[in-house]
């Protein structure tokens, strides 16, 4: 949802302003959780789950952290209280009038609960106020009613606690209410396993998706994969869920937060807890892995993306605002720590400069309508230290002691089938990351950037042996799944595969593989899979819409992949990497015979089953009522699809799927089972010991 709109705009028009979801896609179903327990005890009834106040608070009294909050022993984090007054609509109370008298208190195991400024030793906070609405429902939307909710609020900044147990923080107001959070402060590991930390994410990466794959890539006889993925030949292999604070379906800023910081937020939102208030800076805000990396350990941090690098699943290590759409202030951020927005109280840590900064996203570094207060934020790197690259020639040539700023696009960077397939579509795209209109050729692919990016880790990391935390993003799965463009998001994810078979080659060679936690995981899905093949030159002869159907082969039909492997055929010198599983890509894209697939909520489109080869997929258009979205340009010989969706989504949606995670290295084997994302945060921390004797 939010998330197509960035993507979709992310990826094809990167001149235009970043959308913020509308209210109506914002919020999808999410009936369970608090909300139904306040329903069974008859209390402030939420009229609609799909609209909420606000996410995370079911009744009138909110607190962030929320129920079920766990911490890592010492994690820093900002405390927001809210009391809400509806002056209308189906909750309206109080006159309209917010309890301004509200106390709070901080219980610890079976203490006294104590007022919560003398609990953290710091000053009572000064009481806020505003206003906002919300839509209680599609009706009240369609009849432009929303309800107003006036609001009293306090927030306490840059917090921790530092002894491990259950604490109970409690919010009393109007008399006799009170909204109560469970909170449990969790202690690492006291030994360290790992000493460096290579985290992996397959944005929107299923187990369906390397399982196709696989297909095209890996050669079979007789049923049996003659080579494997290198993600298969992890050592451990467990799955999260990735559901969020209040919606089922997560978008990636959300589900990054949970990865990072240990903490169930909510869709848009970076690394905080989004209150009602209208400045998006203002959130009450969580330490993420990197912050705590670096402020606790003092190692190097690396940030590598195939997406313009202020999107979500990047600006999660270091960013924090309830607004992912906000990319100049994030940008400020990595370099500058948290920004003040609106007045907004600066937070205590920060990234302090992440040591390697990978991606695409030039126009938020040009002097500019999108660049931080429109100055040349490539000047503002260097003049912090950063040497700054734009393309892989300059990548590979520079030394590894500085920081580097590597950007080499505008918007997101190339795909690897039109680097390596149809290398004619980087032409004419006037992307170069310089801003001097010409095309960005020369792009570096995940692999490059994430082998330099280790090589300048491990560098900077020598003089203290601190080790080095790196997370590198195959991020065009996601957006390549998006648009329906099948082929280019397992082009991108057998890139990432690639890489991940590059980097512990790397590792081993440096002598640092032993030493690296390596963990591949997604940070949600899309309801994608292969059901059969697909004869694309019988479907394309045929005129009638349904007879093309009769072109996909099911069961005993499917036959066998038509995609060619055939080791040592890519242009590339790089035996190391292909090692003896053979290139690992297909070598032919474009078969007779290709994989039929489909997504489980889609936009009205045509099917072909062939591979674009003019670049990504506009599958479809927004539609006003009555039309269908189909893009009449976008496979004109294929079968029409009706969608599922609302009209307004050109593009297909995230899914519920839990994903997978592999991992390997010290520390790995707790990455087994079944668990949410949030534990991620916090197996990672167990492998660093972060937090163990630093507090
Ligand atoms: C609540 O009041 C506002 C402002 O007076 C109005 O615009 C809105 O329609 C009202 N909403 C409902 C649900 O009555
Ligand atoms: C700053 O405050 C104004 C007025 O409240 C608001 O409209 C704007 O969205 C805020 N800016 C941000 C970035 O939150
Ligand atoms: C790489 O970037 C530098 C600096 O902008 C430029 O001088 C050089 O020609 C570029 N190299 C290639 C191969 O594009
Ligand atoms: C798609 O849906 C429309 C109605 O919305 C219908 O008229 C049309 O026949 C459908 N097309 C196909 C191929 O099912
Ligand atoms: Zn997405």
């Amino acid at each position: 949802m939010g998330d197509c709109l960035f993507s979709f705009y992310s990826s094809l028009a990167p001149a235009l302003p970043l959308l913020y979801p509308s209210p109506s896609r914002q919020h999808i179903l999410a009936m369970w959780g608090p909300a139904v327990i306040t329903l069974l005890l008859g209390a402030n009834v939420v009229s609609a789950q799909t609209f909420k106040r606000l996410g995370g608070c079911p009744t009138l009294g909110c607190v962030f952290p929320p129920d079920q909050t766990d911490f890592l022993v010492g994690q820093l984090f900002d405390i927001r209280l809210e009391v809400h007054a509806p002056v209308n609509g189906s909750e309206a109370a109080h006159g309209g009038v917010p309890d301004e008298k509200f106390t709070f208190c901080i219980q610890s195991g079976k203490g006294a609960c104590k007022n919560a400024a003398e609990f953290f030793g710091v000053k009572e906070p000064a009481l806020e106020k505003w206003t906002f609405s919300y839509f209680e429902d599609l009706f009240a939307q369609d009849a432009k009613t929303p309800t107003v909710v006036n609001v009293a609020a306090k927030a306490y900044r840059g917090l921790k606690l530092t002894t491990p147990g259950t604490y109970q923080a409690r919010l009393s107001y109007y008399g006799n209410s009170q909204t109560v959070a469970n909170w449990v402060v969790r202690q690492p590991a006291k030994k360290r396993q790992a000493k460096n930390v290579l985290f992996f994410i397959g944005d929107g990466m299923t187990q369906s998706m390397i399982t196709a794959a696989r297909l095209i890539a890996h050669k079979s006889i007789n049923g049996r994969y003659q080579s494997l993925m290198q993600m298969d030949q992890m050592d451990y292999l467990g799955h999260q869920m990735t559901h969020s604070l209040d919606s089922f379906i997560t978008d990636s800023a959300n589900s990054a937060t949970a990865l990072y910081t240990g903490k169930k937020a909510s869709v848009s939102a970076l690394n905080v807890y989004a209150d009602s208030s209208p400045n998006s800076f203002d959130d009450a805000k969580l330490e993420t892995i990197a912050e705590l990396f670096r402020r606790l350990i003092g190692g190097p941090i690396g940030m590598v993306s195939t997406a313009y690098i202020a999107d979500a699943t990047p600006a999660a290590l270091c960013a924090h605002t309830r607004d992912r759409g906000q990319s100049p202030q994030i940008i400020q951020e990595y370099l500058n720590n948290a920004v003040s927005v609106n007045g907004t109280i600066s937070w205590p840590t920060g990234c302090d400069g992440p040591d390697v900064v990978f991606g695409g996203g030039a126009e938020n570094f040009i002097a500019g309508p999108t660049s931080p207060g429109g100055a040349d934020y490539y000047k503002a790197f260097q003049a912090k230290g950063y040497d700054v690259v734009y393309n892989n020639t300059q990548l590979q040539a520079i030394g590894n002691d500085k920081k580097v700023l590597g950007i080499f696009s505008k918007s997101n960077m190339a795909k690897w089938v039109d680097r390596h397939v149809f290398p004619e579509n980087l032409k004419n795209q006037k992307n170069s990351p310089t801003g001097d209109g010409t095309d960005a050729i020369d792009q570096p692919g995940l692999k490059e950037m994430t082998i330099k990016a280790i090589d300048v880790l491990q560098e900077r990391q020598k003089k203290k042996n601190t080790g080095w935390f790196m997370m590198s993003e195959a991020a065009s799965i996601d957006k390549m799944m998006h648009v329906l463009d099948y082929d280019r998001a397992l082009g991108e994810l057998l890139e990432l595969d690639d890489t991940i078979r590059a980097s512990i080659a790397h590792l081993k060679k440096i002598g640092e593989y032993e030493n690296t936690l390596i963990v591949v995981t997604a940070d949600h899905g899309h309801g994608f899979d292969v059901f059969g093949s697909a004869d694309t030159k019988y479907l394309a002869a045929q005129t009638d819409d349904r007879k093309k159907r009769s072109a996909i082969g099911m069961y005993e039909s499917s036959g066998l992949s038509g995609y060619t492997v055939a080791p040592g055929s890519l242009p590339t010198n790089d035996t190391a990497v292909f090692g003896t599983e053979g290139p690992n890509f297909p070598v032919q894209w474009n078969p007779r015979y290709t994989y039929a697939a489909g997504f489980g909520a889609n936009p009205d489109h045509r099917e072909t089953y062939a591979i674009n080869t003019k670049g990504p997929r506009l599958p479809a258009t927004a539609a006003t009522a009555g039309d269908n979205q189909v893009n009449p340009v976008d496979q004109p010989n294929g079968f029409i699809v009706n969608g599922t969706l609302p009209i307004d989504e050109p593009q297909g949606v995230h899914s519920l799927t839990d994903v997978s995670v592999f991992a390997n290295g010290p520390g790995a084997e707790a990455f087994r089972g079944v668990y949410n994302n949030i534990d991620i945060f916090f197996k990672i921390a167990d492998a660093l010991a972060l937090g163990s004797g630093h507090v």
